[in-house]
């Protein structure tokens, strides 16, 4: 049976969601690809950290030059967020011809392009699934079984942080930074949760998602947004008054002249509208083709396990691709 030998990039809350999802799953992704996944190399400073997985210290590197170098290793799972030294170090990795997998929505909406374009360059995939949506297939969808349609709309909850800090203040009249705090200890948050709460996370998302959907680079800074900070109790009691809920929703949407019309920015919506039933962490995103017409789809969009069930998915994809 073939070793697939994985380096990962980052040992946080989805690095380890990444591990445990492959250390869970290990003898059934065997069975189903008739390949064993090992992650043997971890680029990681915080080594004493318990997480709840058995992992050998000999594993731990700090030298990124550990990882791109190491000739066993076939693909690189970057995990360490923020736009560097994550951007450089996938391109490294490219370069030494290693297929790339990450969840970092801020690099591959700042460089999509020189992603893209380097890991063509070098021969080598380059997979970001769980950048969007966490555990929901979206970017998968919208590259593959959609990709037969003129995409009208994008509209969606793509944020599990703000999303749960909403839907406890709704539900349970909690105070703001009580559940934020909740928030970052369930793994949601980013880490600095500004990025969630401000609607940068949400815009870069969206960013993602208009290249794939529209074909069109938008810059996120240059994304019309509101984030939540603004939102009170009274608001939200305002808005319940009315039988109304309040939720971020990252929107796009292609006018009669072509032309895609795109913001960030808190909605009340009637509680009977398919986003207003979308609580805590979960996301959705709703797409209308001018084919296939009107779609949802819904799941975990943040959260150690189902983030990494998007990661894990990418790399074996990447295997079954390429590894005979
Ligand atoms: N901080 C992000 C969120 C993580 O809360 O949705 C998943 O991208």
């Amino acid at each position: 049976m073939k070793t697939v030998k994985i380096g990962l990039m980052g040992f946080g809350n989805i690095g380890t969601g990444t591990y445990k999802t492959l250390e869970m799953n290990r003898e059934i992704i065997k069975k189903n690809t008739g390949m064993d996944f090992v992650i043997t190399r971890i680029l990681e400073k915080d080594t004493e950290r318990e997480r709840g997985v058995q992992v050998t210290r000999d594993q731990f590197t700090q030298n990124p030059e550990d990882i791109f170098k190491d000739p066993d290793i076939s693909i690189i799972i970057e995990l360490l967020g923020g736009i560097e030294p994550a951007t450089s170090f996938m391109l490294e990795a490219m370069k030494n011809g290693k297929h790339v997998v990450t969840a970092n929505k801020a690099a591959v909406a700042a460089n999509y392009d020189l992603l893209m374009d380097t890991a063509a360059d070098h021969g080598v995939i380059f997979k970001f699934e769980a950048s969007v949506g966490g555990g929901i297939p979206i970017i998968s969808a919208l590259t593959s079984v959609l990709q037969a349609n003129d995409y009208m709309e994008i509209l969606g909850i793509v944020n599990g942080t703000t999303n749960y800090i909403l839907t406890q203040m709704t539900e349970f009249g909690s105070e703001y930074e009580d559940v934020l705090k909740d928030a970052q200890a369930r793994g949601f948050a980013e880490a600095d949760p500004t990025a969630d709460v401000e609607g940068i996370d949400v815009a870069n998302k969206l960013a993602i998602l208009m290249t794939l959907a529209f074909g069109i680079r938008v810059k996120p800074e240059d994304i019309p947004r509101v984030g939540i900070t603004g939102i009170t109790k009274e608001d939200i009691q305002e808005a319940a008054q009315k039988n109304e809920k309040i939720k971020l929703i990252a929107a796009a949407k292609k006018d009669g002249e072509g032309k895609i019309e795109y913001s960030v920015k808190p909605m009340r919506l009637p509680a009977d509208h398919p986003l207003a039933g979308v609580s805590n962490e979960f996301n959705a995103i709703f797409v209308r083709g001018n084919a296939v017409d009107e779609l949802m789809f819904y799941g975990k969009g943040a959260g150690p396990l189902p983030t990494g069930s998007a990661v894990m998915g990418d790399v074996i994809e990447i295997a079954r691709k390429t590894i005979q």
